[in-house]
């Protein structure tokens, strides 16, 4: 990207017709704004650790990265990936850096030790186009971003939704224009026909094209763009990749994307980011997500029938790893305990429990099995089955 950099991280750019709308008047990530320089202290920058050392942190940065835990970075697999030779870079040929501005006297750079790429990552596909770095030393005083967990998908992935996209990449769709300050850009999440069905999608009166199913994969993929209050598209560029498609504000805030590629740059196709939800497995086991017990009790919903009591819980949100749902429904009168027991992969688990006699007292209570330990347990719900639904 900037002058002398080794690594080429090149544009991912799909081999599809022109867009059917002419380019915006002066394209200028891509029309966003400087971001607040506090706003986004987990925003790393990649370098090239040759280019650091000879040129410093602005001419070699060349990717952006998220902190989710203290040692743990998120960023895309392509930032890490020769995109030739689909060989992966060496941990020391990366250093990480920290702070919002890329030309400033002592940067606080740091070593990368491990570099864990998505084992399905496809070079030509993009698919699952993410990758963990680990840093050589724990950062302690940098505020985290939290990965979206599966119970907050719906609320957080949803058509229509408002994100935000920061880095030091290109802010030009036609030539190259790299910023020393970080900036940001506020896009809208695409609905899914329009990211692997083609289907068209409009952001405030600016008609986008969609990406048809040989060219973006919904499954692993989240497609976004912006429009700016003058119709000119907001979207990420080259440099930008590796960072964060962010959603919520505050301490809701997560991380939900991580840019990957698009046709150009704030063209009339929405920009594509790796759809990190559908890679909690590999972000728990390379170390991006904390592993913690769920440290609450299970928030029942408990349906009494004939003869049957049926329990539903949603998984929690605090980030823990929930394997199993186990339900007891305990007759308080003769002691008699009757359970069941669900593995809630998805976000929700339901069992029933059967062979229970209508109008008699029960007391339904339930826990989250973890690997890491149980939940609390949830306080007594007092169900009365009969042939009537309650
Ligand atoms: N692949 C690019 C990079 O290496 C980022 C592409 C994002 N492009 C886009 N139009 N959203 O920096």
């Amino acid at each position: 990207r900037r002058a002398g950099v080794a690594i080429e991280v090149g544009a991912l750019v799909l081999v599809t017709g022109p867009p059917a709308v002419k380019a915006a008047p002066t394209p200028r990530i891509v029309n966003g704004a400087p971001a607040d320089p506090a706003a986004f202290p987990f925003v790393a920058a990649l370098l090239e650790a040759d280019a650091d050392r000879k040129q410093g942190v602005y001419q070699a940065q060349f990717c952006g990265a998220s902190l989710t835990t203290p040692s743990v970075l998120v960023t895309a697999a392509h930032c890490v990936v020769n995109q030739k030779t689909g060989e992966r870079l060496d941990p020391s040929e990366i250093l990480v850096s920290f702070g919002p501005t890329l030309k400033i006297p002592n940067p606080r750079v740091i070593a990368v030790t491990g570099i864990d790429v998505h084992p399905s990552y496809r070079l030509r596909t993009a698919d699952n186009d993410i990758a963990v770095l680990t840093l050589a030393q724990p950062v302690t005083d940098i505020p985290l971003i939290p990965v979206v967990t599966l119970s907050q998908l719906d609320e957080y992935t949803a058509a229509g939704t408002k994100a935000t996209i920061v880095g030091w990449g290109n802010t030009s769709s036609s030539g190259n224009v790299f910023p020393d300050a970080l900036r940001s850009g506020q896009v809208e999440i695409f609905p899914s026909p329009s990211c692997g069905s083609g289907k068209s999608y409009v952001v405030d009166g600016v008609r986008f094209r969609g990406y048809r199913s040989d060219e973006a994969s919904a499954e692993n993929m989240i497609c976004a763009a912006g429009v700016t209050a003058d119709a000119e598209v907001i979207d990420a560029c080259q440099g930008d990749s590796g960072g964060p498609l962010l959603v919520g504000t505050g301490t809701e805030r997560r991380l939900v994307g991580v840019v990957s590629w698009g046709e150009r740059c704030a063209s009339y196709f929405p920009g594509v980011y790796t759809r990190v939800s559908s890679e909690l497995e590999f972000l728990r086991r390379t170390g991006a997500i904390p592993t913690i017990a769920p440290s609450a009790p299970p928030q029942l919903s408990v349906a009494a029938r004939d003869g049957e009591v049926r329990v539903t819980t949603v998984a929690p949100s605090d980030g823990s790893e929930v394997t199993a749902f186990a339900v007891s429904v305990v007759n308080p009168a003769t002691g008699e305990v009757r359970g069941c027991t669900s593995s809630p992969t998805r976000r929700t688990g339901t069992c029933s429990v059967t062979g229970l006699v209508n109008g008699t007292r029960y007391l339904v209570n339930a826990i989250y099995g973890s690997p890491l330990g149980n939940s609390p347990v949830a306080p007594n719900v007092e169900v009365i089955p009969s042939m009537q639904p309650l």
